[in-house]
């Protein structure tokens, strides 16, 4: 059996937290699409993680994490995360496992990023940088080295051959930084990447559930971030949803039980591209600083706004989401008024529908309001001590999306998680 847990909104929704609480229940983890732009963040005792590559499981020793054929995996960066996790006493040998299929991004596909997002000008994705785009374009160009091609004796020679024609591409763009040194780390950590265990991910994980074992699909970025569902071109290049399990681990549809959806209890987007409910003023500002909204990946101040019950429905739908955990609603706190957006209003015309090209349109959002509960939220452990007002916020959305909020995280920390009815 394989549940999927992913986000819902533009990422960063607290899929890392969710993930490290859940894994008690799973006996796998497995990450099936994204790489490095991910920042997945999650508290061991006291200490604050943040995790790119390595799926967020792997802080319970009895729990297998698997880097599945849909991710794409910057070498240097799980060596310098293996480092981390190592230093906690974790057995790497022992629980983690990458797929063969998996492709590497190689430090010109960084470069490529780069002059890519520099030659857009104002029209920009806001990419994390970490060569994402370019990665999973040799993939379907049919052109990417994947781990498996590191144990062929002709590995250097095509990655020379690579190396060029990126090269070529990189002149066309001027693209003059020295990347020797990136190259450098590269194959060192191609060498610490060597050691690690390497498998057929789909034999791998399909084995697990012939056995009865319990694997959770680890999602990375957002429904909103999808190349195809999300809001083009200001996406990331995989496909971040339901559907991306299959492909992106190698297992078949009807293995798969809930799709836990994550939200935020409002919403936030890092990078560029349209975002219907920010609040470009005085409360977003507020929600940024309460929520401590800044890339874990990037550090780059996130934009805040309102919920969006029109995004949020369109994500339910095409992920068929069964159960919704709600975090950050301690940071609700804060506020007195609450708003919630129910509908778009695009020139008069009133949608509950995600337009094609949503950033050619001007969306008003049309909003209900509820009053906040104007008191701290995040000592409380059970459902009872939960504000009443928080709980009518929640029907309402429950209501709404047809789909219900299993769980309100309301802190950081490993154990601000309340199971609700
Ligand atoms: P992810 O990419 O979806 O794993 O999310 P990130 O780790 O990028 O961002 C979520 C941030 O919110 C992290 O700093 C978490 O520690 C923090 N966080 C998660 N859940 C809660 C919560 O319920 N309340 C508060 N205040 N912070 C939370
Ligand atoms: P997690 O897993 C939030 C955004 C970038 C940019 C766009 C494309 O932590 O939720 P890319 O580097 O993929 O080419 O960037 O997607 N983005 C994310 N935003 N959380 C993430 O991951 C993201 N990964 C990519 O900011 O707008
Ligand atoms: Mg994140």
């Amino acid at each position: 059996m394989v549940d999927i847990l992913l986000g819902l909104q533009w990422g960063d929704e607290g899929k890392g937290k969710i993930v490290d609480y859940f894994a008690k229940d799973y006996d796998v983890i497995a990450r099936f699409q994204g790489g490095p732009n991910a920042g997945h963040t999650l508290y061991v005792g006291d200490k604050k993680i943040v995790l790119h590559q390595i799926p967020s499981g792997v802080f319970h020793p009895n729990t297998v994490n698997l880097i599945g054929n849909g991710v794409v995996l910057d070498p240097i960066t799980l060596k310098k995360e293996c480092d981390l996790v190592a230093s906690f006493g974790i057995d790497l040998k022992k629980n983690l496992f990458i797929a063969e299929r998996t492709h590497l991004i190689l430090p010109t596909h960084r470069a490529l990023d780069k002059a890519a997002e520099l030659s857009k000008g104002e029209q920009k994705i806001g990419s994390t940088l970490k060569g994402i785009g370019p990665a999973y374009m040799d993939k379907t160009g049919r052109n990417g080295l994947r781990v498996g091609d590191l144990l062929d004796k002709n590995f250097t020679t095509s990655y020379i051959k690579l190396r060029l024609k990126h090269q070529k591409l990189l002149d066309n763009y001027a693209f003059n930084e020295d990347i020797t040194a990136w190259e450098e780390e590269f194959f060192e950590a191609l060498e610490f990447l060597k050691q690690l265990n390497i498998v057929n991910g789909e034999y791998f994980i399909n084995e697990q559930l012939k056995a009865g074992k319990r694997v959770l699909a680890e999602g990375a970025q957002g429904t909103m971030l999808d190349i195809d569902f999300g809001t083009f071109p200001f996406v990331t290049s995989s496909n971040t949803i339901s559907a991306g399990v299959c492909n992106g681990l190698g297992i078949a549809p009807q293995k798969i039980r809930d799709v836990i959806g994550v939200t935020k209890a409002y919403c936030t987007r890092v990078g560029g591209g349209p975002f219907p409910t920010e609040l470009d003023n005085a409360t977003g500002e507020e929600l940024r600083k309460v929520g401590n909204e800044f890339g874990a990946t990037t550090g780059r101040p996130r934009r805040c706004g309102w919920i969006d019950l029109v995004a949020l429905n369109f994500a339910c739908m095409i992920n068929g989401v069964t159960k919704i955990v709600m975090t950050k609603a301690d940071v609700l706190d804060a506020f007195s008024e609450l708003q919630v957006c129910t509908d778009y209003n695009m020139n008069g015309k009133i949608s509950r529908e995600i337009p094609f090209r949503l950033e050619r349109l001007k969306v008003d959002p049309v909003y209900k309001s509820f009053p906040g509960w104007n008191k701290p939220s995040s000592a409380a452990k059970t459902e009872a001590e939960l504000p009443d007002t928080m709980k009518t916020y929640v029907e309402f959305i429950n209501q709404y999306l047809g789909v219900k909020v299993h769980y309100i995280s309301n802190g950081p920390g490993r154990d601000q998680l309340i199971r609700v009815s």
